[in-house]
């Protein structure tokens, strides 16, 4: 469950490329729509019961609409597939509002996008609000072919110089997406921002290991790590003062909502952040993509669906 929702209507459903669709979503009973920065995203919760993330494509200018493209993964558990096969334009549905956990850094001189495939999707908006502002930018996005890449066509009208550099596994003759590169040759003030498949975000933070860490940004959209369901350990409450044990095989979100404990969530993979909790006593095992390092050392705050303990009892802010 997301805690604050909205009803909107699937205004047009676009095709943007194999397997991925555009979709536009307009207040259910028309007017505005709640504001929202380059780099959102907005949960949908679906009628099958499952809730997933996906990140809003249109010019944040835009108040009329949001646009979100999903990608229908050969390994979808239910998520992509359901939009792709089930939802209809006239459509309602139920969303969250805009949260960003992928902010862009207007005051940048110089921004380098990297997208891979679907993950392009944050980053035209981002490319959109850097137009708007008149910053300089420079896009490299990989796909499988080129008929596998979404808004092409879109890009293309932006396109100046060689600000846009494609590739697709393809057409390659000896040009490799050369992640350590096109770190390499950004300037030191340069803000890198990377949306992908986790090969090629793991790929990212190895090459941008050295730079400042406030300028480098990574979004997720799958869990890199192993949710912890080892269990053995007690979740306490100290709002409600409730003692929940955490047997194996559950995540500390399973055994809450198995106890009738109502929690927000919503991509249940550590990516999204909407689950974080703050951690009142006790040692968590971070597995999530949201907290930053300093933040997961901190030990100030956990991400309920996929983390775990390291001490005996955790006892949290719920
Ligand atoms: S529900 Fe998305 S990080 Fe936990």
């Amino acid at each position: 469950m997301v805690d604050v929702t909205q009803d909107v209507l699937v205004k047009r459903i676009g095709y943007e490329a194999e397997r991925i669709n555009s979709y536009e979503l307009v207040a259910r009973t028309g007017g505005e729509l709640a504001p929202f920065t380059a780099g959102s995203h907005i949960d949908l919760q679906l009628p099958n019961g499952m809730i997933r993330s996906y990140s809003l494509v249109n010019d944040q200018r835009e108040r009329h609409r949001y646009v979100i493209a999903v990608n229908k993964d050969a390994e979808s558990r239910g998520g992509s597939s359901f939009v792709h096969d089930s939802v209809r334009v006239g459509d309602i549905m139920t969303i969250s509002r805009p949260r960003n956990n992928f902010a862009l850094h207007e005051e940048a001189d110089h921004s380098v996008l990297i997208a891979g495939g679907i993950g392009i999707t944050p980053l035209l908006s981002m490319i959109r609000r850097l137009e708007a502002i008149g910053r300089c930018w420079e896009l490299f996005y990989a796909a499988r072919t080129r008929a596998a890449a979404a808004f092409l066509d879109e890009l293309d009208t932006l396109e100046r110089g060689s600000r846009i550099h494609l590739d697709f596994d393809d057409e390659r003759s000896g040009r490799l997406f050369d992640l350590p590169a096109i770190v390499g040759n950004a300037s030191a003030h340069t803000h890198l921002y990377c949306c992908g498949p986790v090969p090629m975000l793991t790929a990212f933070e190895a090459a941008t290991a050295d730079r400042p860490a406030d300028h480098v940004h990574v979004e997720y959209f799958q869990a890199r790590e192993t949710p912890a369901t080892e269990g053995g350990f007690d979740v306490k409450l100290a709002r409600s003062n409730r003692t929940i044990a955490v047997e194996r095989g559950k995540t500390i979100l399973d055994a809450l909502l198995d106890a009738g404990i109502t929690a927000n969530y919503a991509c249940t993979e550590g990516v999204c952040g909407t689950c974080e909790t703050r951690v009142i006593e006790g040692t968590p095992d971070h597995r999530d993509q949201f907290l930053s390092k300093e933040e997961q050392a901190a030990n100030k705050s956990v991400m309920i669906c996929c983390s775990g303990a390291k001490s005996r009892t955790l006892v949290l802010d719920l």
